[in-house]
């Protein structure tokens, strides 16, 4: 696990971009649960930053496909899968770990 930000940097209900070994990882706090995934949209390349977090998925901002913020299906368009990554959160410290 590599320590990816600290809790208090994504508020809840919101995001931050992360470079974590020279990736870019959208961190997402959903009151209190921490989500990792990568910002670039498997459809499109679309930054999913500004994609809107409902019902445990974000929608991508650019043509609207909803991920599962958990494991990163969609289920309207099953071909496409936002990469996600398992989070821990020690203290202050969010931990992702890459692959
Ligand atoms: S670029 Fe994300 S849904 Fe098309």
């Amino acid at each position: 696990m590599i320590p990816a930000a600290k809790l208090s940097d994504v508020p809840n209900f919101g995001k931050k971009v992360v470079t974590v070994s020279d990736r870019e990882i959208l961190l997402i706090n959903v009151k209190g649960t921490i989500y990792a995934c990568e910002n670039e949209c498997p459809h499109q390349s679309s930054p999913m930053t500004a994609g809107v977090v409902k019902e445990g998925s974000i929608s991508c901002p650019r043509h609207g496909y909803r991920f599962n913020l958990a494991n990163g299906t969609c289920a309207d368009h099953p071909e496409y899968t936002l990469k996600t990554y398992p989070v821990q959160v020690n203290g202050e410290e969010i931990l992702v770990e890459l692959d």
